[in-house]
């Protein structure tokens, strides 16, 4: 018995080497931690089970035969993060740089039909070199069969992939496919072709941070939501980002215990709104002082910043913000906020996050690089996103909500179920000054009767009361209750039961 349990010892740790202490150390050296320390940084302490510990590679080309690492590249199994079963797999760049043979795939396969059939999100780690160049199409068969099963889970799981070293090639597509992909700065990138093959085709020269490190896909290709400054780092917002998220579409959302006060009174905002209508307000201090003790997970932080999305809590209980950032473009609707915005809409119905919109709108960008790059199609995401969802949706407008942007912004004729607006609300087809001058174009040259004309618009429009006439805002509320107005809505509508006619799927305008 003694010389068996000394066997499985001997093997376990064998295992858990990976590619060898030098490659571990080569790891370290890098800053990067190796596949197994961020597991165990990622989940609740002695947590992690892992699987197919022992399973090695079959292929026998390139001498293949003679190189066999248990485990084949890639740590997997499950655990918990705050209690909460959550299935994950970490790629092992210390065994052939984390590329992706036909078992290594077949592990994460297995990963997958669990998360999926017991209905557990599902965290990646990526650090790979792609496909395993000695397996060939065995490599390939691996990945598309990876695919398939993102694609299937889709809606189902959150799934949530995060690159911490290099992601190369076929491993790019899978956490394309996953709800959110976070990277670690300087130390992981992601490129469908690395700088070589980008130098052989285009005669481009660019290094690997240039064409697909953290600040690229934050800031320029919006492909990762959010950067963090190293593993460590990255992993605990990882557990952090986890209790915002339902652990399916039917879960419904975590309440975590909370102390804020649903009645909490917040006078600052009665004076928040600018006097002059075109000077900017940071509507990050909005969010931060209504939802529970300040606490708000932004998505997209760098991209797109006219528009801020993120999850928050309400009396415990998670919550999607979309809202206009005036401090950014005057928060503006362009194509890229309004793909921003409808991606995350889209996430939150899926999963059954009550959505939370403040307004602040002027319209959308005119001009033709914004027609050129299809604001039109991008807009009707957003419109589309927001129309679709069933899911609790509860608006306020802080100020403007001027023409197509106040139908898109979660407004009353889009099924918005609660919408409220600020007195310092202005709902109208456009801007006093805009409206007047298209109106009255032959007084334009007589500044005192032009400016007339803007006042009498002003007076008409610039209020919230024309759109509270008609019903299309249920209540005007002082700036301070915003909290405790939302918070009272949200109970209202926790029982909501809405059903979109049957249909395949619907033909959202991508
Ligand atoms: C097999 C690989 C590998 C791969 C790396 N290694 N990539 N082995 N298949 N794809 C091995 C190396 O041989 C080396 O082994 C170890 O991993 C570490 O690699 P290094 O090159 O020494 O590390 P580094 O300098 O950090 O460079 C990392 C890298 C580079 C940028 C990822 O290795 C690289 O460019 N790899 C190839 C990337 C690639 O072209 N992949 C195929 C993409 S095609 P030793 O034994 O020396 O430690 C693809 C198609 C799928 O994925 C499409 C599906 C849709």
């Amino acid at each position: 018995m003694k010389e068996v349990l000394e066997e499985l010892e001997r093997r376990r740790a064998e295992a858990r080497l990976g590619g060898g202490q030098a490659r571990i150390d080569a790891q370290h050296k890098r800053g990067k931690l190796t596949a197994r320390e961020r597991i165990t940084l990622l989940m609740d302490e002695s947590s992690f089970e892992e699987f197919d510990m022992y399973v090695e590679h079959r292929c026998a080309d390139f001498g293949m035969e003679r190189t066999k690492i248990p485990g084949d590249g890639v740590v997997t199994g499950w655990g918990t993060i705050n209690g909460r079963v959550v299935y994950v797999f970490a790629k092992d760049f210390t065994v052939f740089g984390g590329s992706l043979s036909e078992a290594h795939a077949r592990k994460i396969m297995k990963i997958q039909d669990m998360a999926l059939q017991n209905r557990a999100p599902i965290i990646g780690l990526f650090d790979a070199g792609g496909a395993r160049i000695q397996e060939g199409v065995a490599a390939l068969g691996g990945y598309g069969e990876v695919f398939l099963r993102n694609v299937l889970a889709s809606g189902v799981i959150p799934q949530i992939s995060v690159i911490m070293g290099p992601c190369a090639g076929g491993d790019v597509y899978s956490p394309a496919m996953t709800d959110f992909i976070f990277m670690v700065k300087d130390t992981s990138y992601m490129f469908v072709t690395g700088p070589d093959v980008v130098k052989t085709v285009t005669n481009e020269t660019v290094t690997a941070e240039e064409l697909g490190g953290a600040r690229v896909h934050t800031t320029k290709s919006s492909i990762a939501d959010h950067a963090y400054e190293n593993d460590v780092e990255t992993l605990l917002q990882m557990r952090r980002l986890m209790d915002f998220l339902p652990s399916n579409n039917r879960s419904g959302v975590p309440e975590l215990p909370t102390k804020d006060p649903a009645e909490r009174a917040e006078p600052s905002l009665d004076t928040l709104i600018p006097d002059n209508p075109n000077k900017p307000y940071d509507i990050k201090e909005l969010i931060l002082k209504v939802v529970d003790e300040g606490d708000f997970f932004e998505i997209q932080e760098a991209f797109a910043r006219n528009i801020v999305t993120g999850f928050a809590r309400m009396e415990g209980r998670t919550i999607g913000i979309v809202a206009n950032q005036p401090m950014v473009l005057a928060g503006v609707l362009d194509s890229d906020a309004s793909r921003k915005g409808a991606r995350f809409v889209r996430f939150c119905d899926c999963f059954e996050i009550p959505i939370i919109t403040f307004v602040d709108v002027p319209g959308f960008l005119p001009g033709t690089a914004q027609e050129y790059g299809g604001l039109i199609k991008h807009g009707a995401k957003l419109l589309f996103a927001f129309s679709e969802a069933t899911v609790p949706k509860v608006t306020v407008i802080t100020r403007k909500a001027y023409g197509g942007a106040y139908d898109v912004m979660s407004s009353k004729h889009i099924r918005g179920d609660v919408n409220y607006a600020w007195p310092t609300a202005e709902i109208a087809v456009m801007g006093p000054k805009g409206a007047a001058e298209i109106l009255y174009r032959a007084d334009l040259s007589d500044p005192t009767k032009i400016a007339a004309r803007i006042k009498e618009y002003q007076d008409r429009f610039a209020n919230p009361f024309t759109a509270a006439e008609r019903g299309y805002i249920d209540e005007v509320i002082l700036p301070r209750n915003t909290r405790r107005r939302i918070c009272r809505a949200l109970n209202m509508l926790r029982h909501k039961t809405v059903e979109n006619p049957w249909k395949k799927h619907d033909n959202i305008p991508l």
